[in-house]
């Protein structure tokens, strides 16, 4: 098993240049399978999450060629769908797994997966998903922990969605883009990864307008062709690092990135009292001593992410005085507050509300990353906290950020990783 080993109250200072957005790039391997030719990736962030799944296509029939460490060539033709059972556990053990339902669908009209697994932050269905691909003429049933869809010809539909979903409107895209005629996405998510897989699809020769809109149009085409794809930067790693730099006094300079995604967070910090500085892609952030407490209800984008959610909460326990978090997004993603209560500080949770009583401190404790962002998080309370702060359940840490302690460490934290007897 391995830990973190973390001490406290070091300010953070220097530059950290952030890798492609995790979100996108797990939409945008899965959306390979759809084209008749070789399609290349550049920027994908060297992650767990993106080596699982170059590892699924692999099982599948992909052949994955890594050019460089960012860099694949994924051949998708030879992919088959009627035996997906070599790449099953790590299917079940993944959520974006569920774009493989859209992608193996628009390619051969069938597919019979797990069910997706994921971060426990909520109940996480697919109904939006499934009400999309029976719209567009596939017969959807879940069976022993599968799903199984089938079609003899997807014809474009207009679909609803009942809730704002990511996965739901990229997963409805990637059906839809080699569908007969129009289909017409309503109540889309905007992200900025929804746009990036919209734009990678499109370069293949997909016909999809109004990406980063709550409607988004798909004009079925037969094929889609190779491409080069460079992937946008990690939206929600540069808020974390941003926010590393707030947590930490520190004076950090966030590069490659889009500040225009960064908008309701650095709204948010300059609220508190920090400085934010934006350029044309990287955003300078200068932490206060005495942060002011804030309220935020965590909405769809460009709403204030859920994803940055967890790593705010560690500035507002910084804040003297009463913040107040409203999730609304995901029904439980307040379960890592109980590690971070361990740390000294008053914090309650009445259903998708909490109310964190920071008085200006947090005191190191050891630690259990609850899921990703949660352990995120509990890296930046460590980073900010007095003594020691160890963090174990690793695992979570290192499917969505690269190499968290080496940056940290590039940047000034007295962090480090060990291996511990199980
Ligand atoms: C994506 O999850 C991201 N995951 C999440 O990132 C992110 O938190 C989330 O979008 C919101 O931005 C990936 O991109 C792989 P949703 P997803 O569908 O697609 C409800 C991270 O830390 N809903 O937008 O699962 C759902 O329960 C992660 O990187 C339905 O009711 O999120 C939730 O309340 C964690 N029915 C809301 O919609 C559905 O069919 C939004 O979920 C689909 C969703």
């Amino acid at each position: 098993m391995e830990k973190l080993i973390i001490k406290g109250r070091k300010s953070l200072k220097g530059e950290i240049v952030i890798a492609g957005a995790k979100n996108a790039a797990l939409g945008i391997l899965p959306a390979c399978i759809l084209s008749d030719e070789i399609c290349r990736i550049e920027n994908l962030p060297d992650i767990i999450d993106i080596k699982n799944y170059i590892s699924i296509l692999r099982c599948l029939g992909a052949e994955v060629t890594y050019t460089s460490d960012r860099c694949v060539e994924i051949d998708a033709q030879r992919i088959g769908c009627d035996d997906t059972s070599a790449a099953n556990e790590e299917i079940r053990n993944m959520r974006a797994s569920y774009y493989l339902i859209g992608a193996l669908l628009g390619k051969c009209k069938y597919v019979n997966i797990p069910l997706p697994g994921g971060c426990d932050i909520g109940t996480r269905p697919i109904d939006q998903h499934i009400k999309g691909f029976r719209a567009l003429g596939a017969e959807v049933s879940i069976e022993n922990g599968k799903v199984k869809a089938k079609a003899k010809e997807l014809k474009g539909a207009t679909i609803f969605l009942d809730v704002v979903s990511v996965g739901a409107t990229i997963n409805i895209m990637l059906a839809a883009v080699k569908a007969k005629g129009i289909t017409t996405i309503e109540n889309a998510a905007k992200e900025p990864h929804v746009v990036d897989i919209a734009n990678f699809l499109n370069l293949m020769g997909a016909q999809i307008k109004g990406a980063g809109t709550e409607v988004i149009r798909i004009n079925g085409v037969e094929t889609l062709r190779k491409c080069d794809y460079m992937v946008i930067p990690d939206q929600i790693v540069a808020g974390t690092y941003m926010l590393a730099s707030a947590v930490t006094c520190g004076d950090v300079l966030v590069k490659n990135i889009i500040p225009k995604h960064m908008e309701s967070l650095s709204a948010k910090l300059l609220e508190m009292g920090v400085s934010i500085t934006e350029y044309d892609d990287a955003i300078r952030v200068v932490g206060t001593k005495s942060p002011k407490p804030a309220n935020i209800k965590t909405a769809p984008y460009p709403g204030f992410p859920t994803d940055l959610q967890q790593p705010m909460a560690v500035l507002m326990c910084l804040a003297k005085g009463v913040s107040t978090i409203n999730e609304n997004v995901f029904e439980s993603r307040f379960k890592y507050l109980d590690e971070i209560r361990k740390m000294g500080v008053e914090i309650s949770v009445n259903g998708r509300t909490s109310l964190i009583i920071g008085n200006g401190k947090l005191s190191g404790c050891p630690l259990k990353a609850t899921d990703l962002r949660a352990g995120a998080a509990m890296v930046l309370a460590g980073l900010a906290a007095d003594g020691v702060t160890e963090i174990t359940d690793l695992h979570h840490i290192d499917r969505g950020y690269e190499d968290m302690e080496g940056n940290l460490r590039a940047l000034g934290a007295d962090i480090k990783r060990i291996t511990i007897e199980e």
